[in-house]
């Protein structure tokens, strides 16, 4: 087998990335590009603009660094009418009032059925913007240029698009892949840190739910990635996201093994939305969740006590959050946890570890084991 080590002595970190990463489904395949200032390059999108009109989502805070370059860019490829609008970042803002925001500029704007809609943000602008997509007249090509490294690593890449509703979060949605994903890794050095570590969280679920060997290289590399070297950076992303087309490629719809990319979400999203998305951020609520996913885990005898130490210790020093807010009782987690997508015969599929490197889902597990772990994680009895 090949190690990490010597792959990474030999991979090809050159900026960009010579060839990209595709993502194959039975709908379809599109490529992953990422390296450094991509924004400004116009030879990717060009091929993939689907007419002459562009309809650009983003933050404020990101648009400042990023649009004016990226709506060069597509002048360059080709476009002829560029429209944007900007949506104030925090997942409180992924909701179906946006969606109809983005809607009714389009209309106005006189944007038809070649459109291309352009994602330039973290996940939440990626999930609002898909989801415009996927609706709007019937359905319009989509291209994401993710700026988070969660959204890099993680949301941007594989089609889910959804929008948060009073019962839970992304409880509605479509899959809608983009045609396109172009992930420029200098537009980490403007994210804020707090961020980043957050996505850090959902690099280290790819090591502990698929692959051990990457769960021990983010260990030995972590410096590296927090001091933003660009080698370990590329060589992140790039495997997070050949880890993730792997899976998507077995399984495009979540029916099967696309489901275990879910560990320590079913915690995280009861309490993203107990908290009305605004107390944590995704990846900060995907480590709580991780860490309940491992006790109910060692509860149930899968794992031992230092497998669990080994990740909680990881979290832990990039200063993570691993324990609930003490506000937040056993009761109310497991009533939203009720509404979790992942109910499959009216049973919830929780997803937990065999081992580092190895995550399985799990149908018969307890209230009762549910609440252990809780109260074991901090929650108020
Ligand atoms: N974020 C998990 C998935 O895309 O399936």
């Amino acid at each position: 087998m090949i190690s990490w080590v010597s792959l990474l002595a030999t991979a090809d970190h050159l900026l960009p990335s010579s060839h990209p990463i595709w993502v194959s489904t039975a709908s379809g395949s599109y490529p992953i590009w990422t390296g450094y200032h991509l924004l400004a390059e116009k030879s990717f999108l060009q091929p993939y603009l689907a007419g002459k009109q562009v309809f650009i989502l983003s933050h404020p805070e990101i648009a400042a660094h990023y649009l004016s370059c990226l709506k060069q860019t597509c002048l360059a490829a080709g476009a002829e009418q560029i429209d944007e609008l900007l949506i104030p970042s925090g997942d409180a803002h992924k909701v179906l009032s946006s969606v109809e925001q983005i809607w009714t500029a389009m209309l106005s704007r006189h944007h038809y059925r070649d459109t291309t809609i352009i994602a330039l943000g973290g996940g939440m602008i990626g999930d609002l913007a898909g989801f415009a997509a996927a609706c709007y007249m019937r359905g319009v090509a989509f291209i994401q240029y993710p700026t988070t490294l969660l959204a890099q690593i993680d949301a941007a890449v594989g089609g889910k698009t959804a929008i948060n509703y009073p019962h839970g979060k992304n409880m509605i949605g479509a899959f809608h892949h983009p045609r396109l994903i172009i992930s420029d890794l200098a537009t980490l050095n403007t994210l804020p840190k707090r961020e980043f570590i957050a996505g850090i969280a959902e690099l280290i679920k790819y090591g502990v739910a698929l692959d051990s060997d990457f769960f021990d290289w983010i260990k030995s590399h972590i410096d590296d990635i927090l001091c933003f070297k660009p080698e370990a950076i590329s060589f992140a992303v790039r495997k997070a996201c050949q880890l993730k087309a792997e899976i998507i490629s077995l399984d495009e719809k979540d029916q099967g093994p696309r489901v275990v990319l879910n560990f320590g979400h079913t915690v995280a999203h009861a309490l993203e939305a107990l908290l009305d998305y605004s107390a944590l951020l995704h990846g900060e609520a995907v480590a709580i969740g991780m860490v309940v996913a491992l006790h109910l885990s060692f509860l149930r005898g899968s794992i031992d006590k230092s497998m669990l130490d080994d990740i909680v210790n990881l979290l832990n020093s990039l200063k993570l959050p691993t324990k609930l807010p003490s506000t937040i009782t056993t009761v109310e987690i497991l009533t939203k946890i009720k509404h979790d997508k992942k109910h499959f015969r009216n049973q919830l599929r929780w997803v937990l570890l065999d081992t580092i490197g190895k995550a399985s889902i799990c149908e018969e597990i307890t209230d009762q084991q549910i609440t252990q772990a809780l109260l074991m994680c901090g929650a108020k009895p």
